[in-house]
């Protein structure tokens, strides 16, 4: 079952009714939202007020950063999955500290500072299609507001050594990073990483990568972008526009690397194969567009390659890589900030991909 399949089933339907038919005894806040409007450009976004009360299970949150991601969008120009509601509040990340709590909830208090899993019911365990259901930011409504209504199922409790605009870009680049080196490559110290791309996945696989003391290569279009990656630790840069074989260049430069963040997709995995070393683990990020051509996969079985594809994270995955960004004091590449009300242009700008890192908006 694909993920548009998924989503017209009655699953969702019901997650949806469910909490629109709660009542709750907690206080509504009033506040400010952007929804992502009517299908176009950025401009069709809609200022809106909004009540909000949390139901058992929810929390308000005031949000204090929130940040874009590359899907973010195709959903707020609505091609990404066609047909989402006008009224739906993008954006998948974010922090801030909780409001208010929803009856019974105890493990999500009043002022704790927080982050959220953007499958919220993906707590731990193996990955299942059922996680789309509550996907924050795209099937419920996200961080894209004054304060953001949000299941306490995905919340992590932040510790003081992780910034606020670190912690913005953890539940949708940090943790997929993570997964991707840690839960699925198992990264070691010593081994050689490959991260395609500067953008929001592509540094947090860098700083990670690093912090595991691994050696690092980062693709790019830009020598600016690449010059900046050095500056953060990276081992070796190419620029991909000079070097369309680039990864029988890096092959041949590093001996071949052992881990694969594929942040683009299909369309450069044939290059990314070209610069493995035997055994290397290959983990699929990128959804970008398809290949003329269906992809050659040179070495999959001489070099006895193994290729895995994710989806984010879990809340356990999240929790994780909140105590290494403690730990290492790691702070993630912001490109740009922009004001609350400057949203619509904080998309146009991400969109024109000329930043790397993450851009935020500050709320
Ligand atoms: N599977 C998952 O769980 C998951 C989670 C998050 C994101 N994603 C997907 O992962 C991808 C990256 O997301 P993001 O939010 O990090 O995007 P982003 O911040 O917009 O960054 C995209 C980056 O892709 C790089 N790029 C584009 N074409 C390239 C090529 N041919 N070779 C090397 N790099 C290339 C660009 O690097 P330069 O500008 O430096 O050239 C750009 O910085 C997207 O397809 C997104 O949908 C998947």
């Amino acid at each position: 079952m694909n993920r548009r399949d998924f989503l017209s089933s009655t699953a969702l339907a019901s997650v949806t009714t469910a909490a629109a038919a709660g009542v709750s005894t907690v206080p509504a806040i009033r506040s400010q939202a952007w929804t992502i409007g009517e299908p176009g450009g950025y401009e069709t976004m809609q200022r809106v007020e909004r009540e909000l009360a949390p139901q058992p299970g929810e929390a308000v949150v005031k949000v204090a950063y929130s940040a874009i991601a590359a899907r973010d969008l195709g959903i707020a120009r609505g091609w990404f999955l066609k047909d989402l509601p006008p009224s739906l509040v993008p954006l998948s990340e974010g922090v801030g500290t909780v409001l208010a709590v929803g009856e019974g909830e105890t493990r999500i208090k009043v002022g704790d500072r927080v982050i959220g899993a953007h499958f919220a019911r993906w707590t731990h365990g193996a990955w299942t299609p059922d996680n789309y259901a509550v996907d924050v930011g795209f099937t419920a409504n996200g961080w894209l507001a004054e304060h953001a209504l949000l299941p306490t199922s995905g919340l992590v409790v932040l510790p003081d050594g992780v910034d606020d605009t670190t912690a913005a870009t953890m539940s949708g680049s940090g943790v997929t990073a993570w997964h991707a080196l840690h839960s699925k490559a198992g990264v070691m110290s010593g081994e050689t990483v490959l991260s395609l791309g500067t953008g929001g996945v592509s540094t947090w696989g860098l700083l990670l990568a690093k912090a595991a003391g691994a050696r690092v290569a980062v693709t790019s279009s830009s020598d600016e972008k690449l010059a900046l990656m050095r500056e953060l630790g990276a081992d070796i840069t190419i620029n991909y526009r000079n070097d369309r074989e680039w990864g029988k260049t890096l092959e041949a430069q590093t001996g071949g690397v052992d881990v694969v963040l594929e942040n683009v997709g299909r369309l450069t995995l044939d290059q990314s194969m070209y610069a493995t070393a035997p055994n290397a683990r290959i983990v699929m990020i990128g959804t970008g567009r398809m290949p003329d051509e269906l992809p050659r996969m040179p070495g999959l079985y001489e070099k006895n390659l193994s290729i895995v594809a994710i989806s984010n994270g879990s809340r356990v995955m999240l929790e994780n890589l909140v105590r290494a960004a403690d730990a290492n004091q790691i702070r993630s590449v912001i490109g740009a900030t922009y004001a609350f009300n400057e949203a619509p242009a904080a998309f146009e700008f991400a969109a024109k991909s000329s930043h790397a890192g993450k851009i935020l908006i500050k709320h």
